[in-house]
């Protein structure tokens, strides 16, 4: 079993992960041993800090090893993915990827023999959302019922989310003036519309005056941000996307915890006030990370 997105978990299958997550939080040295003798391979085509992080020091504490692969170092570069993952699938036990198409994933997934994980391409971020699930759950007591506005571009991030709470019963609203193309997933919005958890509205006031959580993102991919092909889009976004800001305006009609999945720029999508208010969650989110990974892991290998 494979991690590309939630379309294969159902939704007792993302509980139970949620709930592994927390119990291993808690709980970590009933653990130690869970991964020992074995070993994950971290391959990363783009930049990362928390995954990175999270998967390999899971790999660790969980009692085994975690080997990061930088995608330009490798023989990645030059062979097809199908001969290198047949290789890799043979030493190791388990493949987290961050890779830039998510068909390179899937490409990885159909030739691997163990378990590989999507540790964030441009359509889904499954391990993220795992976090943003174990984050909301600690802080409600529960996930049923929770309410959570997601203000930002239609991007991996929001895709993700879209699919974790409409499988756990939180009820989602999306605030997304701009759509990510590159992360169209026409089936995996008509699945969420299905189940009325999920509406979108593009008034953001309106959408976090009863919110429990509200959520943003980078306005800008990760690959693209310091690319200065990009600048004119990236300036275009900024004026665009500026009202629907998580600052003191917004949040003095909310009470609403405060979330990001980092990493974060200050000063656009999210101010400094909001970053540093009591009710900001977003470091606790960052933490979960760990006890997503090590959950992720532990499913995919029973
Ligand atoms: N949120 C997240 O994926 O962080 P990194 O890009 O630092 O891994």
């Amino acid at each position: 079993m494979h991690l590309i997105n939630f379309k294969e978990l159902s939704s007792q299958d993302l509980n139970s992960m949620v709930d592994l997550g927390i119990e291993i939080k808690h709980n970590p040295q009933k653990y130690a041993k869970a991964f020992a003798g074995k070993s994950a391979a971290l391959i990363f085509q783009k930049t990362s800090t928390r995954t990175r992080v999270a998967f390999e020091v899971a790999a660790t504490q969980l009692g085994g090893h975690g080997l990061y692969i930088d995608w330009r170092t490798t023989n990645f570069t030059l062979a097809d993915i199908i001969d290198e993952i047949q290789y890799l699938s043979r030493n190791v036990d388990i493949i987290m990827a961050r890779l830039l198409f998510d068909r390179d994933l899937v490409k990885m997934a159909n030739a691997s023999r163990v378990p590989v994980i999507n540790g964030c391409d441009e359509m889904y971020h499954p391990s993220q959302a795992l976090a943003d699930l174990i984050t909301i759950k600690e802080k409600k007591g529960a996930l049923k019922g929770a309410k959570l506005v997601y203000l930002g571009v239609h991007n991996n991030v929001c895709n993700s989310l879209i699919e974790a709470c409409t499988k756990t019963g939180v009820k989602l609203t999306t605030v997304t003036p701009i759509f990510n193309e590159a992360a169209r997933d026409d089936e995996l919005l008509i699945e969420a519309k299905k189940t009325g958890l999920w509406q979108s509205t593009l008034d953001a006031k309106k959408a976090v005056e009863d919110a429990d959580f509200v959520y943003t993102d980078t306005w800008i991919d990760m690959e693209f941000f310091t690319d200065p092909k990009f600048a004119a889009e990236k300036d275009n976004r900024i004026k665009l996307m500026m009202p629907y800001q998580i600052n003191d305006e917004l949040l003095r009609i909310s009470d609403a915890y405060i979330m990001h999945d980092m990493p974060i720029h200050r000063g656009y999508e999210i101010t400094l006030q909001a970053i540093e208010s009591p009710k900001s969650v977003i470091y606790e989110q960052a933490e979960n990370r760990l006890y997503a990974a090590k959950a992720i892991m532990l499913k995919l290998l029973t």
